[in-house]
């Protein structure tokens, strides 16, 4: 058994543990962890109290893939509910659907009784505040929200990163391999706005045959490089693990264009082997990992990917 988790994590991975030595399928066990982590007020990117966007609402993204099945459940951009990933998972196991968004995310949990809630606290109104107070002039403010967003749309950043997205990746006792992935996504982001984390493929992956991937960090680099299946399909061709996320990394770092800033690469194979690489490094990320010889999770630091690494100029 194997869990890897991004630091955003942390809350739930004890639970996740715990139901993984009980025997649990992993994503059943990876789901309950998240949903910690959504529900943890001090964690600003992902669940309640996350980051608003820039009319100051949350919209919060998550997916969930199946290793053993590749059956993935996704939805973007739901506002009002507190567990995005309960959703996912619900999506994958109840529509024959792989992805919804926005009102008929939030019809599609409200007919399964997913568990409302107000997401937007205090601090993320006056987070949301301080910001947009900063940021426009005495104009926009008094005509706001009635202004153009593209005027402002260049400030969407995440005020603390890299801690951002919670990702957690897992082969559980029977060797099945499984992702669930929750976010806000980046702070004062466009609305209607969706990063990497619900689109399978982009910020997530997982083939319980050659291994799982998971990204935190920039979703649109990881969108246009189609990162976590990359890894996936990297190691199918027959790559080990470290060179198969290389050459994801690679492929982020040539990226010349648009707007481009780290990204953590997370990846396990079925083999128990784990590795997590940051591409465009701000500052130490850390991760955390448990596999069945340790009494609890560990504390780690990725890896930095070298600037010399990128493929040579075209
Ligand atoms: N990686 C999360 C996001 O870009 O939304």
């Amino acid at each position: 058994m194997l869990l890897i988790a991004s630091h955003e994590g942390r809350t739930g991975v004890p639970r996740t543990v715990e139901l993984l030595k009980g025997g649990a399928g992993g994503l059943e066990a990876i789901v309950e962890g998240i949903k910690l982590a959504e529900a943890d007020l001090d964690i600003h990117s992902v669940g309640q109290s996350s980051w608003p966007n820039l009319l100051g609402e949350l919209q919060l993204d998550a997916a969930v893939m199946d290793g053993n099945t590749r059956r993935t459940g996704a939805v973007g951009a739901v506002r009002g509910f507190k567990h995005p990933v309960a959703i996912a998972y619900a999506v994958m196991r109840r529509l024959d659907h792989e992805i919804l968004v926005g009102e008929g995310a939030e019809r599609f949990a409200a007919e399964i009784g997913a568990e409302k809630n107000k997401n937007e606290t205090d601090h993320s109104a006056r987070a949301w505040k301080t910001h947009m107070d900063e940021t426009l002039t005495e104009e926009q403010k008094r005509r706001f929200p009635g202004i153009s967003l593209l005027d402002v749309k260049g400030v969407a950043r995440d005020p603390e990163r890299p801690f951002d997205t919670t990702v957690y990746l897992c082969m559980d006792r029977q060797g099945g391999l499984a992702t669930a992935v929750s976010t806000s996504g980046w702070a004062w982001k466009y609305p209607g706005r969706l990063g990497d984390s619900p689109i399978i493929g982009a910020g997530s992956y997982a083939d319980s045959r050659y291994g799982a991937c998971a990204c935190t960090g920039l979703g649109e680099m990881a969108i246009r490089a189609g990162t976590a299946r990359s890894v996936v399909l990297y190691l199918k061709l027959g790559y080990g693990l470290r060179d198969a996320v290389r050459e994801a990394a690679r492929d982020l770092a040539d990226l010349k264009t648009g707007f481009l800033d780290e990204v953590t690469i997370h990846a396990i194979t079925p083999a128990g082997e784990f590795f997590v690489l940051d591409v465009n490094p701000r500052r130490a990320v850390k991760f955390l990992m448990w596999k069945d010889s340790l009494p609890s999770a560990e504390v780690r630091e990725a890896e930095n990917f070298a600037p010399q690494e990128k493929s040579p100029p075209n």
